[in-house]
């Protein structure tokens, strides 16, 4: 995978993603929109290193990309669901996810109130600015984001705008559990700088 795709997580927000994970212990983790497997690469990487244990990839589309990555960097077990969010995270446990597929109001509604249903230790999301910065279709992310501080999460935002990258789409990390919240903190002190 070389161009970085308009629909990809930016290398710094995967590479965040990817640092704490490794710095915690994830049983099961969910992965919303994969396309082809850039942000999936942060997953893979912390079941590597025995740091999360179980994946759930929810991909309705599954591109050639993300299924050869799948086989590639066969790590530990990974599921590859192909449904929408709606259809699986009804029941569902998890105690990490990354929401990153229908960026719709109506996706956010629905996903954010199963997600927010349980306890979970860590909930990312992208593309929390792109409505504020005008891009269509993207209303969902900055509805979730509210109703994660509503439920008192302590959320963690990086949408600066930098020359050659797009995170001024917004990239955020939530929890409520103290640990947590503290590998948050220095992962985006040495990830999310200006
Ligand atoms: C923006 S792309 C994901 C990009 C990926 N996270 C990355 O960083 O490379 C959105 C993906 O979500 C998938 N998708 C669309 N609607 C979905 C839904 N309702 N549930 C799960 N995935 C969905 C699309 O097929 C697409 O692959």
């Amino acid at each position: 995978m070389t161009d970085r795709h308009e629909w990809e997580m930016d290398r710094r927000h995967v590479d965040l993603l990817g640092d704490v994970l490794g710095n915690l212990h994830i049983d099961r983790a969910v992965e919303i929109g994969s396309f082809r497997g850039a942000s999936t690469m942060a997953f893979l990487n912390a079941m590597s290193a025995r740091a999360v244990e179980y994946l759930q990839i929810v991909e309705p589309n599954p591109t050639p990309e993300l299924v050869a990555l799948l086989e590639e960097h066969n790590y530990g077990p990974v599921d590859l669901l192909t449904v929408e969010s709606a259809s699986f995270l009804p029941g569902a446990k998890f105690d990490a996810i990354l929401v990153d597929g229908d960026h719709s109001l109506r996706a956010g509604v629905v996903e954010s109130a199963y997600v927010l249903r349980e306890p979970r230790k860590l909930v990312a999301l992208h593309d929390t600015n792109s409505d504020a910065i005008g891009i269509p279709g993207c209303r969902g992310p900055a509805y979730f984001k509210y109703k994660l501080i509503e439920a008192g999460y302590v959320v963690f935002e990086d949408c600066a705008k930098r020359p050659g990258e797009r995170t001024e789409r917004g990239f955020l990390l939530a929890s409520k559990d103290d640990h947590v919240i503290d590998i948050v903190r220095r992962a985006f002190v040495r990830h999310a700088k200006p």
